[in-house]
């Protein structure tokens, strides 16, 4: 199997551009933010609190109550939580928020690596995330580190959840970007950073067509 491991801070492009690349040498594409994504959304429907001082009660709820599945539908990753697909509730700032703070817990990252580690092991994979090069995938045949300026990507996901009509504002989600790349940087437990053999693509200046088809073509020299 072919395994391509894309790693990056949020609103760097990232997910569109994997998922188009995906499509065009298809290969399947995984979001593994969705993965903690549903986690946090689990532990907020269920009452459940997130924080550090939390993390035993954490991962036993996610052990014995959690069932979390990935599918495709039509080339889409759709993502069920004890059989209801959330795919779309987890595209909120609230569980953007959780998500990080749940992202930060070693026993949460744990519960979710033998599931991405079975899905690259048994599909041509693009796998998009914060430590798929690091710790998911150390062994991909390509990693790629994408990032651009926090103002550009904040910017990109304003326009986004402006797109699916929330009610937030530009400097709101700056605030979040950043305290965001904060937590995920800082974090002790596989924090976001270059795998030393990544190749750093940075889309600040780049139209989305321009990231797709380098990308697709670094993908195809391998
Ligand atoms: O990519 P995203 O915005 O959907 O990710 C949501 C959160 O999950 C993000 O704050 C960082 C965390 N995350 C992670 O720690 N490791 C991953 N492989 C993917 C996401």
């Amino acid at each position: 199997m072919i395994n391509v491991a894309i790693d990056g801070p949020v609103g760097a492009g990232k997910s569109s551009v994997a998922r188009e690349c995906a499509r065009r040498i298809g290969f399947i594409y995984v979001d593994t933010g969705a993965l903690y994504r549903s986690c946090a959304l689990f532990c907020l429907r269920n009452g459940i609190d997130i924080s550090p001082d939390n993390e035993n009660a954490i991962a036993a709820a996610l052990e014995e109550r959690l069932e979390l599945k990935l599918d495709r539908i039509d080339g889409e990753q759709h993502v069920y939580v004890n059989g209801e697909d959330v795919s779309d509730d987890i595209r909120t700032l609230k569980v953007s928020k959780a998500a990080s703070d749940i992202s930060a817990l070693p026993s949460v990252r744990k519960y979710l690596l033998s599931l991405q580690r079975s899905i690259a092991a048994e599909n041509n994979v693009i796998m998009d995330g914060r430590d798929i090069g690091t710790v998911i995938l150390p062994n991909a045949d390509l990693k790629i580190f994408i990032t651009a300026k926090p103002e550009i990507r904040a910017k990109r996901r304003y326009d986004e959840l402006v797109a699916k009509g929330q009610n937030v504002t530009l400097g709101e989600v700056l605030v979040e970007v950043n305290r965001r790349d904060y937590n995920d940087t800082h974090r002790k437990e596989a924090p976001l950073k270059q795998a030393e053999d990544a190749i750093l693509i940075d889309t600040s200046e780049l139209s989305f067509e321009e990231t797709v088809s380098g990308l697709t073509e670094l993908i195809m020299s391998r």
